[in-house]
């Protein structure tokens, strides 16, 4: 059966350097037989989290009925979830953060204690594209390991990243040969 890849475009521009990434890497995973279906977050209208508790009392879901609501159903059906997101004063842009803080509704009740935490299925694979202005790799580098203590929760077991540094205007990323490839060859692992 092909994989399923949802892919989420966390940068407000859509020729932006973290899009162009992920493309690669989709275009990639579409060659390997993969289904890519894609979110342009900026253009969705939703909200963070509103800390409710009705996925943890009421629920299995997230009780929003805003434009997330499709993401989210979306990336539960995946194998593999990429998202692509700029670096804003290092960390991920406020469209990734919302859409991450909402997957709160992912847990179970009782995620503390219980060690099937959340209601996605386990053995899911993650793609993070984190681009930066900042030349230095060091800088920002625990962004993703920060997110990914939490994802592993929810089954992400296998994780690629792929960084972009001294990539700050639009077209950036599109000349460099190195990051295309490094999209190219997470594509080849994951799928
Ligand atoms: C509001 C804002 C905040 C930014 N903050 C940082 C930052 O803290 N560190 C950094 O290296 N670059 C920062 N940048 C630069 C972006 O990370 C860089 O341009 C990146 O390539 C944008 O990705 P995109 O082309 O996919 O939108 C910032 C840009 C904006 C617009």
């Amino acid at each position: 059966m092909s994989k399923k890849i949802v892919c989420l475009f966390g940068s407000p521009r859509p020729k932006g350097n973290s899009t162009v990434i992920a493309k690669r890497f989709n275009e990639t995973a579409q060659k390997l037989g993969a289904e890519v279906q894609t979110f342009s977050l900026n253009k969705l209208q939703y909200r963070g989290c509103q800390a409710c508790m009705t996925c943890k009392t009421k629920l299995d879901k997230c009780v929003l009925k805003d434009d997330l609501a499709e993401v989210l159903e979306a990336v539960k059906d995946s194998d593999i979830l990429v998202i692509a997101t700029p670096i804003y004063y290092g960390e991920v842009s406020s469209q990734v953060k919302a859409f991450i803080d909402r997957t709160f509704s992912y847990f179970v009740p009782d995620f503390g204690t219980n060690p099937y935490r959340s209601r996605l299925k386990p053995g899911k694979k993650m793609v993070f594209i984190q681009t930066q202005g900042h030349p230095e790799e060091k800088r920002f580098e625990d962004v993703f390991e920060r997110y990914a203590f939490f994802f592993d929760w929810h089954g992400f077991g296998y994780n690629q990243v792929i960084r972009a540094c001294e990539v700050m205007n639009v077209g950036d990323a599109d000349t460099r040969e190195d990051l295309m490839k490094l999209a190219e060859e997470a594509a080849k692992k994951v799928v």
